[in-house]
């Protein structure tokens, strides 16, 4: 895993929703090497761990890459006091990013803040893509329009019933592979991948294996180094001949075969 240190600076900054912040980081290194699904560690002023942030667009020609970040706590909150032309402290590209294929027709399943990730997966896979994002509320939606740009179909759900389909992202997942398994000319999805909480990533592992699609899941821990070097991340997995082991998520995923994981 080739990972650099760089002091990006910030060239755009929006706030996009309520405490979410959709920032433009110049960092011309990282932004070369970076793929979609890797995350960026950031030092947050004066706290010794850094906090962990997904990659949601790369601009490899201009040098940038792009983060979408919601506040948390106190160095996330930090991070929202930046603004155009500060600095950023940052480790990355880091960890295991999904698979692209733009041959591939692909559903992308994302959950609030778990949604940013799989924009830089839309970007390649663009027309071929089913977007299903889901939010607490309309209030909460965050970049839809992006979405649409690269050229997918975006469904939206919310908790509330403010926006789209009122209840979980997931049951779209399953009336979309339903209503896909009625309709014989309709070609078939090839993967689903999917970013969000690990209730709304166990639930789209068990609709994948159901349908028998590839599902490739991006999951979230606590983490300290970053670089698979603490243990604090750990998640446990199994092999194909069902043995479990403890991985890594910082180093061997965050991106896994939704099958690896042990829910
Ligand atoms: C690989 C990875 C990618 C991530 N990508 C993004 C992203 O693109 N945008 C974004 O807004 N957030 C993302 N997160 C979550 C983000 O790292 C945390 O919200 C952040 O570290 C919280 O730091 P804090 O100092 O603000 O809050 P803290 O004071 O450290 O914690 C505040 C709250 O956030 C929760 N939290 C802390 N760390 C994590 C974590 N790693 N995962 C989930 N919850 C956590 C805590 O349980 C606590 O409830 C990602 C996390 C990981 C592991
Ligand atoms: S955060 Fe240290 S091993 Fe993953």
């Amino acid at each position: 895993m080739k990972y650099l240190q760089e002091i990006g600076t910030i060239t755009n900054k929006t706030e996009i929703a309520q405490g979410i912040y959709d920032v433009i980081l110049y960092c011309p290194k990282i932004a070369d090497i970076a793929l979609p699904g890797q995350f960026i560690n950031i030092l947050c002023s004066c706290y010794t761990l850094r906090r962990p942030i997904s990659i949601c667009g790369i601009d490899k020609e201009d040098g940038c890459i792009r983060i979408v970040f919601e506040i948390r706590g106190q160095g996330t909150d930090w991070l929202a006091t930046l603004d155009i032309g500060d600095k950023m402290d940052i480790t990355g590209p880091l960890g295991h990013g999904f698979t692209i294929d733009n041959n591939k027709r692909t559903i992308l399943i994302g959950g609030g803040i778990g949604v940013p990730p799989l924009l830089s997966i839309a970007r390649h896979t663009g027309k071929n893509t089913t977007a299903l994002l889901g939010f607490r509320s309309k209030d909460n939606e965050i970049l839809i329009r992006d979405f649409i740009g690269y050229g997918s179909k975006v469904m939206v759900a919310t908790d509330d019933g403010s926006d789209g389909y009122h209840g979980f992202v997931t049951a779209l997942l399953e009336r979309l592979l339903f209503e896909q398994l009625l309709n014989e000319k309709q070609p078939r999805y090839d993967i689903i991948q999917a970013c969000g909480p690990r209730p709304m990533l166990k639930i789209t592992a068990a609709i994948a294996e159901k349908y028998n699609i590839k599902c490739e899941v991006s999951l979230e821990e606590r983490m300290a180094c970053g670089i698979g070097a603490c243990l604090v991340c750990a998640c446990k997995t199994k092999d194909k001949s069902g043995e479990e082991h403890y991985l890594h998520v910082c180093k061997n995923g965050p991106v896994f075969d939704a099958k690896e994981v042990v829910w």
